[in-house]
């Protein structure tokens, strides 16, 4: 497991869990101490609640042995799954040491959260055995793994990481074109800028919208969500987004203004919340009416159409990322089969000219009127077609 940070030790703690001897990497001998320390902590939680079965959490630790050197890590590794910060110059180049310190036939994959795989494979001599093995947090109680084919990498090592993904009993979903942000982080990048252009505009407040979001079913409003997960990830995945997609992604002013600050949430203690006492308590008498959670829906239903007649991905396999990705009670497949074309494109529409962003523009299955054919399959159905 290259890098420590807080999925990598996730990551590594859950294959402990399962059995597996894990290698954990980082470039310094105190912050794999810190991320030991961390996983000790998740582990005695779960032993507690007697969800380690046999084994003691001192049995799971003994499994993961730390290093700071990527070529002791690589030598006998099976699998290596890369979790550095999002920055692509920085994979390719682990990417690169990895191509050289480990076995021919060791799997190669990287967790990352939105750079296309292709691109971080692009240097290497092989790029069959280059994969994205991207896992959502917490690793160890998401269900979810997206398990992504750059566009050389050989079907063999997609039905491995996908078998082994089931074997450890999570629930792998198949990206089968490689897109920048994939399924999940791709669906949700609308809906996250939606809430930040709320912000920007002081239509409602953080909390506000946070605390809304909660009475509508949410674990987390997508704010606390932001500050979980790092402003500096929420942030480089927004600017991803807008140098590949479309520009418009890039028009969070709030985001950027936390991470200039380096207010980066639970990580610094500070984001759009106080950390420093732990959890924020959100209070749900604060939630705004100025805005309705049909509005996110509808922003992520068109996200989820645009993919689905791109071929990236089955209208299933959506709404599973979606459900288990992000632990909400269903997906945006399931609110689309309530609305209609009429009524989500009114929406986009609506939302293009108050917020004079693009990102919302109408897929073109839901402009022509076929919303329902994209979501029971069809259109992709007809794109495969052609791709053959
Ligand atoms: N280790 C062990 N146990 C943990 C844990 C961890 N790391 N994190 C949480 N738990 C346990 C808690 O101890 C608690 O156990 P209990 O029920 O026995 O007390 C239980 O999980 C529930 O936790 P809490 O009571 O603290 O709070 P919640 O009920 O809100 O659950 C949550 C926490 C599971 C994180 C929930 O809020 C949630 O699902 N939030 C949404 C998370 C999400 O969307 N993640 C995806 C983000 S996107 C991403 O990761 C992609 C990347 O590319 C950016």
């Amino acid at each position: 497991m290259i890098g420590s940070g807080e999925m990598g030790q996730g990551i590594a703690e859950v294959f402990a869990i399962k059995g597996y001897n894990v290698m954990l990497e980082d470039v310094s001998r105190d912050i794999l101490e810190m991320a030991i320390n961390r996983i000790k902590q998740s582990l005695e939680k779960l032993s507690k609640k007697g969800s380690l079965g046999i084994d003691t959490a001192d049995t799971v630790i003994s499994r993961i042995k730390t290093s700071t050197s990527i070529e002791e890590s690589a030598k006998d590794a099976d699998l290596v799954i890369e979790a550095v910060p999002e920055k692509e110059e920085l994979k390719k180049k682990v990417f690169q040491d990895l191509e050289k310190y480990s076995r021919s036939n060791t799997v190669l994959a990287s967790n990352t959260s939105n750079i296309r795989i292709t691109d971080i494979a692009k240097d290497l001599k092989n790029r069959k055995r280059v994969a994205g093995l991207h896992f959502f947090n917490p690793p160890v109680i998401m269900k979810l793994v997206e398990v992504i084919k750059g566009e050389e990498t050989s079907d063999d090592v997609v039905e491995t990481l996908y078998r082994l993904i089931k074997g450890i009993g999570k629930y792998p979903v198949k990206v089968m074109k490689d897109v920048p942000g994939f399924i999940v982080n791709r669906v949700n990048a609308p809906g996250g800028l939606l809430m930040c252009l709320l912000v920007d505009h002081k239509i409602a407040e953080p909390e506000e919208i946070d605390a809304y979001m909660k009475t509508q079913g949410m674990p987390m409003g997508p704010f606390e969500l932001m500050d979980y997960v790092g402003i500096d990830v929420a942030y480089h995945s927004m600017q991803y987004l807008a140098r590949t997609v479309n520009q418009d992604f890039g028009k969070c002013r709030i985001l950027e203004d936390l991470y200039k600050r380096n207010m980066l949430g639970m990580k610094t203690g500070k984001g759009f919340y106080d950390w420093s006492k732990g959890r924020p308590v959100i209070d749900t008498k604060k939630a705004t009416d100025k805005f309705s959670i049909t509005d996110q829906y509808v922003v992520e239903i068109n996200e989820a159409v645009k993919l689905i007649d791109d071929g990236v991905a089955s209208p299933e396999d959506i709404e599973t990322g979606i459900k288990y990705g992000l632990n909400r009670p269903f997906g945006p497949i399931y609110v689309a089969k309530t609305l209609t074309d009429a009524e989500v494109s009114k929406r986009l529409e609506s939302l293009v000219k108050k917020f004079n962003n693009s990102v919302f523009d109408p897929a073109e299955s839901i402009k022509n009127g076929k919303m329902r054919e994209a979501i029971e399959g069809l259109t992709m159905k007809k794109n495969e077609e052609k791709v053959k």
